[in-house]
């Protein structure tokens, strides 16, 4: 059969598609040896709420379509932001897609993959013919779900969500300052939100007498140690304070730092001074829970990754902390 579209540019037609959001879901079955089968889709969709169906499309020339048209039972998995790797590897055709992975146990015999934010056990219910697609649907004879915050799909990316935010004010459309000072002002937003975070710091800084500078330092040792002077004022530029001899020398005195027992050029942190960061940081910890608990798992999992995209974008090329301390 010809349709009167099929002269569509199908790259063309696959990026409009693609600007539909949709979350990741693997589907599992059971091939008729009884081995797992698997794949990803983002084809999948409610459809009924009584009875609880559901739906999910899957290419005709599949692999796992002879074993997805015959099996009585399939899983979908809603991903986790986490679960990307999965997603890549069950997206890919040959491969023993479960390797090494644990599963859960299920209902209906089919492999059922831990971990995700939500997972629906169905019954293979009706199959419908989609052009190159074959359309599943299930009823749903059990279902869990968890607070992890899902993975999204969107212009062929992966994604995360966040709901969109109430304005903090109204601005006001009569200020000709508002056009180059506004709420959307990304230094504004970035500014505010650290010191209003910082703010909850300072006390536990100050009952340990410590200025931001000193807590910067601390900071960069308790995760990569020992540094030299040099290398702590390269972790800390950044903030824009110069660290050097002088600067580091009160937390010597006060016995925060110490010289390395086998390199003396560099420090390290003293036992104190492990305390005291640590301390500090467990203050910060409190911090991003309560925030966390204010704007969600799924929010704070996008501003994370929002917040590292901007730190990348904009980095001056400082050495790599995190890197140096696995190495
Ligand atoms: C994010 C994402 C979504 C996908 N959605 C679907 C889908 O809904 N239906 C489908 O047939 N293939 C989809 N695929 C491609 C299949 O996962 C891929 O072709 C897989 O290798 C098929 O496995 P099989 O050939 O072993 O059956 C998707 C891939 C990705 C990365």
């Amino acid at each position: 059969m010809t349709h009167p579209n099929s002269s569509f540019d199908p790259k063309a037609f696959r990026r409009a598609l693609g600007l539909f959001a949709t979350g990741v879901t693997i589907v599992t079955t059971r091939a008729a040896d009884g081995t797992p089968v698997g794949i990803t889709a983002n084809s999948f969709n409610s459809v009924s709420l009584q009875p609880p169906m559901v739906l999910w499309s899957l290419a005709k020339n599949a692999r796992s379509l002879a074993s997805f048209s015959e099996c009585g039972y399939w899983n979908v998995h809603i991903l986790s932001n986490e679960q990307e790797a999965l997603s890549n590897r069950f997206a890919r055709a040959g491969e023993d897609k479960f390797a090494g992975m644990a599963l859960d146990q299920s209902a209906n015999g089919v492999a059922l993959i831990p971990d995700c934010t939500a997972r629906f056990q169905c019954r293979n219910a009706f199959q419908y013919e989609g052009g190159d697609h074959i359309i599943f649907v299930g009823e749903v004879i059990e279902y869990d779900a968890s607070q992890r915050p899902p993975l999204l799909y969107v212009t062929g990316n992966y994604a995360l969500a966040a709901r969109k935010a109430a304005p903090i004010s109204t601005e006001t459309q009569a200020d000709p300052g508002a056009a180059v000072y506004s709420e959307n002002l990304l230094g504004y937003l970035l500014g505010r939100a650290h010191y209003q975070f910082l703010d909850k710091l300072r006390r536990p800084l100050a009952e340990r007498g410590l200025t931001e500078a000193d807590f910067f330092v601390l900071s960069v040792l308790i995760v990569s140690q020992p540094l030299t002077i040099e290398q702590i004022a390269a972790h800390v530029a950044y903030t824009g304070i110069d660290i050097g001899a002088v600067a580091l020398q009160p937390l010597l005195t006060r016995g925060l730092l110490e010289p390395d027992a086998q390199n003396p050029q560099a420090l390290r942190l003293s036992p104190a001074g492990s305390d005291a960061i640590l301390h500090v940081l467990a203050a910060a910890k409190a911090v991003e829970a309560d925030l966390i608990d204010r704007i969600g798992e799924m929010e704070a999992a996008s501003l994370r990754n929002l917040l590292k995209q901007a730190i990348s974008a904009t980095d001056p090329g400082l050495p790599k902390l995190w890197q140096a301390a696995k190495e």
